[in-house]
C-alpha cells in the first residue's frame, strides 16, 4: 500500500508525535513522517524526530504570540509541499493556522484536543472539565480550521474523571488515550 505523506507540527514535548513514529515503526500505521516541524527552538518534539531519524526543521514564528507572521506561514505550506505532505498532523501546535495553511491543505489539517470538544476549547481543559464537576472527560481529533478547536469533529475518546482526580491525574489520563486514538484516525486517513 502507498504510505500517507504526514507532517507533524508541535510546540511542546511531543508525546503524540512520539505514538503516531512509534507506530509507523512497529508497521501499524502505513505512514511516512515526511517532515516534523517546530515554532519552539528546544520542543521536544524536535529531539523526537532526531531520534527517529525525521527530516525536522524549527521555524521560527515571527512577532506575534498565537499565530504565525504571514510570511513564515507561507514558507510553512512550501516546506510541507516540498516534502510531499498530504495530511497536516498538529500534535501540540500551540498556534492558530490561518488562510496560507487552511487554503494549502483543505480537510487536510488535523489536531488532537484534550476534552470532549466542543466543551472546553482552548488551554488546559482538563482543568476546566475537573472544575466543572465532568464525570466523564477525554479527548477529541477534529479538522483544523480558523477558530480555536473549532473545526468537525472526527472521532472521540472518552475517559472517566475519578473521585480525587487533580488535573495532572487527569491530564495524564486523557493523554494515554490521546496516544491510542489519534494513530488509530491517522490510519483511517491512509485507508482513505
Ligand atoms: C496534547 O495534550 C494535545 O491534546 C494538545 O497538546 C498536547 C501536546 O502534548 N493539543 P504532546 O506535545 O503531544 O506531548
Amino acid at each position: 500500500m502507498k504510505k500517507l505523506g504526514l507532517g507533524i507540527l508541535g510546540s511542546g514535548k511531543g508525546s503524540n508525535c512520539r505514538a503516531i513514529l512509534e507506530h509507523i515503526s512497529a508497521g501499524k500505521l502505513p505512514a511516512e513522517a515526511r517532515l516534523i516541524v517546530s515554532d519552539v527552538f528546544e520542543a521536544g518534539i524536535l529531539d523526537i524526530a532526531r531520534e527517529f531519524r525525521v527530516p525536522n526543521v524549527y521555524l521560527p514564528p515571527g512577532k506575534f504570540r498565537t499565530r504565525l507572521e504571514p510570511n513564515v506561514e507561507m514558507e510553512l505550506v512550501r516546506l510541507l509541499r516540498e516534502a510531499e505532505v498530504e495530511l497536516v498532523v498538529l500534535a501540540g501546535f500551540m498556534r492558530v493556522l490561518k488562510e496560507p495553511m487552511l487554503a494549502a491543505f483543505p480537510r487536510r489539517i488535523i489536531n488532537i484536543h484534550p476534552s470532549l470538544l466542543p466543551k472546553f476549547p482552548g488551554v488546559e481543559s482538563w482543568k476546566q472539565a475537573l472544575e466543572a464537576g465532568e464525570k466523564i472527560a477525554g479527548c477529541s481529533v477534529h479538522y483544523v480550521d480558523a477558530g480555536i478547536d473549532s473545526g468537525e469533529i472526527i472521532a472521540q475518546r472518552n475517559v472517566p474523571v475519578l473521585p480525587g482526580d487533580t488535573p495532572e491525574s487527569l491530564h495524564a489520563r486523557i493523554q494515554i488515550a490521546e496516544r491510542a486514538l489519534y494513530p488509530e484516525i491517522i490510519a483511517q486517513f491512509c485507508e482513505a
